[in-house]
């Protein structure tokens, strides 16, 4: 594969990077970020043999630019961790598919996944494959819903729950995006119907996979919405909600997510966001520091109502960046039909897991909620 890594100098981009240097899959590995000197500490890091891992410098707001590289470099895939991605995903994601290359992002901006599935019929025609949002949610916990899809004749309900704690190192994009998801009304499904609940207000307590434990969780917006229901378009009730393993810590974000600059967060610069990354952290921890995700998928098996939860924990980066690596070993062996695939339609959900698993992520079994 000659894959393009876009926002390779950022956390989940690094990891991606340094994972991909690695592999024996990798014949071209080009590095792109705004940061000349970041990306110059990354190649220095990565020590790979220069004719087969190079960097590039260019802000992909700059769309001539942007198109004129993509062209230059010919990659046959494009795997962007670059964020927050709401502004970003859908152009970038288009000038792929004009090159003739794949798509794979960790993109978690639910406005930017509405925006993709116009990429279908041009990727079909481009025959390559757009898998938007493959990190952990949106992603892992598609593949985990699919899972325990297979276990049931007929799915009625989905509830898909995500926590980090806020001294699990991750990005500065990745803090601003769970803002923004927090700062508007939530996009739900209840009784068949597509509702808003009112942002992240009541809570919810969620059982995540140890060490992590109880969390208290709120309703929020992220991609699951848009994907999931394109696959199961009768389900009765969908829900996405998420926490910080620390409550106070959550408590700071909500009250910060309820004011009016917070969708204006994510044009606030470095600065701020390292500011408030900081505060976040600061605080003591209830338990450690690791991120996880769970899902509880309830339906009808065999003629009886039947309930399977899956759950899944590691640090944020480990989660986000090793199903970005899988799926883009799966792309470059061409198992994948082109146009835009949400990834539980990419990959095959069991194979995938297991690659993960493989890597050390803990993919669990969970006692249902009693409903
Ligand atoms: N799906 C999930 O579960 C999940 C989990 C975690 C993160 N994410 C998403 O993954 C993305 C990356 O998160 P992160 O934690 O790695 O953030 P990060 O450390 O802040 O990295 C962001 C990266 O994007 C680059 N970038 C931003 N705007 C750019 C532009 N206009 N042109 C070129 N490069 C640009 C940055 O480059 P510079 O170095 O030049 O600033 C940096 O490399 C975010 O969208 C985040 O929401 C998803």
């Amino acid at each position: 594969m000659q894959a393009l890594i876009l926002g390779a100098t950022g956390a989940i981009g690094r990891t991606v990077a340094a994972e991909l240097a690695r592999s024996t899959e990798v014949e071209r590995l080009w590095l792109a970020g705004r940061n000349q000197a970041r990306l110059e500490w990354l190649l220095d890091v990565l020590s790979g043999d220069p004719s087969r891992i190079s960097a590039h410098a260019f802000d992909l707001h700059d769309g001539a630019l942007r198109d004129r590289r993509f062209r230059e470099l010919s990659p046959d895939l494009v795997i962007s961790c670059a964020g927050p991605a709401r502004q970003l995903e859908l152009p970038c994601a288009r000038a792929a598919v004009e090159v003739g290359a794949s798509w794979l992002s960790s993109a978690n901006d639910h406005v930017a996944a509405e925006s993709i599935p116009a990429l279908d019929a041009p990727a079909v025609a481009a025959g390559v494959t757009v898998v938007s949002g493959c990190g952990l949610s949106p992603g892992l916990t598609n593949l985990l819903v699919a899972l325990a899809a297979q276990e049931l004749d007929e799915v009625e309900e989905i509830e898909v729950a995500t926590t980090r704690s806020a001294r699990d190192p991750a990005g500065q994009a990745a803090l601003a995006q769970l803002l923004i998801g927090l700062s508007g009304p939530a996009p739900s499904i209840a009784d068949g119907r597509r509702i808003s609940e009112p942002g992240p207000k009541a809570s919810h307590l969620v059982y995540f996979p140890e060490p992590v434990g109880w969390v208290e969780t709120f309703a929020g917006a992220s991609p699951e919405i848009t994907t999931l229901v394109s696959r199961w378009p009768g389900l009765r009730l969908l829900r996405w909600r998420v926490g910080l393993v620390e409550k106070p810590a959550m408590d700071a974000l909500r009250l910060l997510a309820g004011g009016p600059w917070a969708t204006r967060f994510a044009n606030w610069g470095p600065a701020a966001s390292r500011a408030l990354q900081q505060a976040l952290s600061a605080w003591p921890s209830a338990g450690p520091a690791w991120s996880a995700a769970r899902v509880d998928v309830r339906g009808q098996a065999d003629g009886r109502p039947r309930s399977v939860s899956l759950g899944v924990v590691d640090h944020l980066v480990n989660l986000t960046a090793l199903p970005l690596v899988a799926a883009a070993s799966e792309l470059a062996a061409g198992r994948t039909e082109p146009g835009v695939r949400a990834p539980e339609r990419a990959f095959e959900p069991k194979s995938l897991l297991a690659r993960i698993g493989r890597r050390g992520v803990r993919i669990a079994r969970l006692e249902p909620y009693l409903v």
